[in-house]
């Protein structure tokens, strides 16, 4: 019997896409919109204030700019995969049972000295910027975000692997009565995520605190998330509690869902299909249109050094 398991992020966007938000079309270009957009949220459950608002908004980095239009945020922060509150796209109201302090990650394994640090204090310590980012579902949908966080490098530095040190392991915290998605038993939970010690030390490896101006929203995977640009969007984990140094390649969590669909590396390219659709356009949400997928996401420039040497591996799967 041949039984093809369907996820939620796999139906097709036409369906998934509520109409109002193809009508709800906004255009902003430019720098420093993180703030600019940061007024048309949806309303949120009322809650303590962020002890993190006034890191917000971060200096914006002109270094880091689009060839599209930014997803206004009321779109982008209503179309979101976040499987431990559901497998729908609108978690934005499941969320709001993620407690997002006090928050500690774990920063362990071939480390000099393994440590736990609170989200605030980390904050602290590492530089804040605005970075407009492409961001490339392999649904075969794309956003553009005004992300804040910074460089994974800087923690990277700062946590001091031991060169043993092969790949960098992320994971998720791991609380079924807060997030009702992970009572579902069939899924690997926690999320896992893995990166090799070059792709994390890349530059354009961020870890985001911030969207819009603002602290993360809980659906984007507050209060820290990875963004890997070059990269389908499944490898950029949420609401990360637990960073480790190891030598093995870690198996990520739809590897070990579905390792026929689903592979280490991930990388975008239009050419390599996914087994079940083509991967040479996206719908870009929030607008009506498909656009061609571009190599490494429009990163090729800062990326395929990385992967040099290694043609023939299955480095886009
Ligand atoms: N991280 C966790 N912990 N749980 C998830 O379900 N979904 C992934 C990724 N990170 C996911 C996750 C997928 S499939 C995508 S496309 C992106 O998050 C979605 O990020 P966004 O909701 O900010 O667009």
């Amino acid at each position: 019997m041949h039984l093809i398991r369907r996820k939620g992020w796999e139906i097709p966007e036409r369906e998934a896409t509520p109409e109002a938000l193809f009508l709800n079309r906004r255009a902003v270009l430019g720098a420093g919109v993180g703030s600019i957009l940061a007024g048309v949220a949806p309303a949120m459950a009322a809650e303590e204030p962020d002890p993190s608002a006034g890191l917000y908004p971060a200096k914006h980095n002109d270094a880091f700019t689009l060839d599209r239009e930014l997803t206004p945020e009321k779109i982008n922060s209503q179309y979101n995969n976040f499987y431990e509150f559901g497998t729908q796209k609108k978690v934005f109201t499941a969320v709001d049972s993620l407690k997002i302090r006090p928050w500690t990650i774990k920063v362990d394994g071939m480390v000099e000295k393994a440590r736990e640090i609170g989200i605030d204090d980390l904050l602290k310590t590492m530089p804040l910027e605005e970075r407009l980012y492409r961001h490339r579902c392999v649904e075969a949908w794309s956003m553009t975000i005004p992300w804040t966080g910074f460089p994974l490098k800087a923690l990277i530095d700062a946590a001091r692997p031991l060169s043993s040190a092969k790949y960098v392991r992320f994971e998720t915290f791991l609380d079924p009565k807060m997030a009702p998605g992970q009572k579902q038993s069939w899924y690997p939970w926690p999320y896992v995520e893995g990166l090799t010690m070059a792709e994390a030390t890349n530059d354009l490896t961020m870890l985001v605190t911030g969207a819009y101006g603002k602290p993360l929203a809980r659906q984007f995977g507050a209060p820290i998330r990875l963004h890997v640009p070059w990269k389908y969007g499944f490898k950029s984990i949420k609401s990360i509690t637990r960073i480790s140094f190891v030598d093995e390649q870690p198996k990520n969590f739809w590897q070990s869902l579905q390792s026929s669909e689903y592979g280490f590396w991930a990388n975008v390219n239009p050419e390599v299909p996914h087994p079940r659709w083509s991967q040479a356009t996206e719908e870009v949400i929030g607008t009506s249109t498909r656009r061609p997928t571009l190599l490494y996401n429009g990163y090729a420039e800062q990326v395929a050094g990385i992967y040099k040497g290694m043609e023939g591996q299955k480095i886009y799967f």
